[in-house]
């Protein structure tokens, strides 16, 4: 029976890349996002594989939503929750605040959540999330992005831990990109900027070893470790 991946946020950069690797890969896969055009534009390009669901993480139904995306897989098998929202500000703007959290917090627990219970009702399943490097340190320009990625990598890791004491064959993988070519890599100091390709191939990989932790592409590690080990007094100049 062909492997079920449901993608929250398909249609453009990483998570488009991703459907395209699981569709080619024989794999049902189910992809959403508010954009209809897009979210047709990759069906017709995987007409026997792909299942479309339009909508919006910051709604009201998003569990409503994901169940219909199950039911039209006939189950499940990989969550990857990938829909994501940034925008950089030097001033501080609640409506980009409000957003960004909505999107990347409210909607990430939520759809979480209802594929958690579902995977422990069926005693197995996996689990990924797009939280980004952006989640180690704060920042003075992307806020809420910074806190919101925190939340996301810090949840991932208390889920891994209550799956890791149920002894359940429940796995959760926290993916941390660097910066990686699509239309949220935005700012004038980027730098080791990823193609999406070579991006969701490194995703791909690490989802298929389960592994709890994964920095993309691979070097980032390296930054991740600098991050985490630089006093404040030194990064407040970067941040
Ligand atoms: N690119 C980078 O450098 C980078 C670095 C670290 C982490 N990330 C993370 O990677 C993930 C994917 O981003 P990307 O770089 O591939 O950018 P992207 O091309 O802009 O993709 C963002 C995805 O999120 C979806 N989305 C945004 N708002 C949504 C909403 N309200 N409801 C439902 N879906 C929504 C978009 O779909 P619709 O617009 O069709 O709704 C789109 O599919 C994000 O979580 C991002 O934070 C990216």
């Amino acid at each position: 029976m062909a492997y079920k991946v449901i993608i929250i946020g398909a249609t453009s950069g990483i998570g488009e890349e991703l459907a395209k690797i699981y569709a080619r890969q024989g794999c049902n896969v189910g992809i959403s996002g508010r954009r209809q055009e897009l979210l047709d534009s990759l069906q017709q390009q995987f007409p026997n594989n792909i299942i479309t669901e339009c909508f919006d993480v910051t709604g009201n139904e998003n569990t409503k939503h994901v169940d219909n995306l199950i039911q039209k897989l006939g189950g499940l098998d990989l969550l990857i929750y990938n829909s994501g929202y940034a925008q950089l500000f030097s001033s501080l703007r609640w409506e980009i605040e409000k957003q960004t959290t909505l999107v990347n917090v409210n909607g990430f627990v939520e759809i979480i959540n209802f594929g958690l219970n579902y995977f422990l009702q069926q005693k197995k399943g996996q689990i990924a999330v797009t939280s980004s490097i952006a989640s180690i340190r704060g920042n003075s320009l992307t806020p809420a992005y910074n806190a919101s990625k925190a939340y996301v990598s810090s949840y991932m890791e208390g889920l891994s831990i209550k799956m890791y004491k149920q002894k359940l064959p429940i796995y959760l993988t926290d993916i941390q990109p660097g910066f990686v070519d699509t239309d949220m890599a935005q700012g004038n100091g980027i730098f080791w900027v990823a193609p999406v390709e070579k991006a969701a191939r490194q995703i791909y990989q690490a989802i298929k070893h389960k592994r709890r932790r994964v920095y993309i592409t691979k070097r980032w590690w390296f930054i991740a470790q600098v991050l985490k080990v630089l006093p404040y007094s030194i990064y407040k100049y970067i941040g």
